[in-house]
């Protein structure tokens, strides 16, 4: 019998192939499954309305520029068909300012949701206190949208 989860194709996405094979070592033989996509988000070639479900932890908050952030919400526009569910995880207000050096944004529901948009329908949002590997705290923030 085949398993649901087989019969899903998973898509997963970073513009570091050293992230991939690392994500890719810690999944073993479950990795044949995900198609394994290296690329810039704002640049990469998606297919269009291929996608049920977007899930983002912790990228969109290293997009620094109006620019950067309007091709993003491009790219989800086109790549998720309509009635598709879009996650994305950001630092949240009381978050940290950088990560890995980087200049970082942060959000709370209503300015997250704001770079997407009224076509991104608002479904709930909480936060997270997440325990990195360095002992220390980071307060991150989840929108679920649903798209129009
Ligand atoms: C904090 S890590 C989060 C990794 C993973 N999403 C998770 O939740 O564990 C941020 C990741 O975003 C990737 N990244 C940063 N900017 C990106 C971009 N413009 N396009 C694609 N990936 C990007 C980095 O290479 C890094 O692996």
């Amino acid at each position: 019998m085949v398993s649901p989860w087989e019969a899903l194709l998973f898509v997963v996405l970073d513009v570091s192939q050293t992230a991939i094979e690392a994500t890719k070592r810690r999944l073993g033989a479950a990795a044949e499954q995900v198609r394994w996509l290296c690329g810039d988000i704002v640049e990469v070639e998606l297919e269009p309305k291929a996608y049920d479900v977007w899930h983002d932890r912790a990228v969109f908050h290293f997009l620094t520029t109006p620019e950067q952030r309007a091709a993003y919400v491009r790219q989800v526009t086109r790549a998720v068909r309509r009635g598709g569910h879009v996650i994305v995880s950001t630092f949240a207000t009381e978050g940290p300012t950088k990560c890995s050096g980087l200049d970082v944004m942060r959000y709370d529901t209503a300015s997250l949701h704001h770079e997407f948009g009224a076509q991104f329908r608002l479904m709930e949002s909480s936060k997270e206190s997440h325990d990195t590997p360095f002992a220390t705290t980071q307060q991150f923030l989840y929108c679920y949208c649903r798209l129009n």
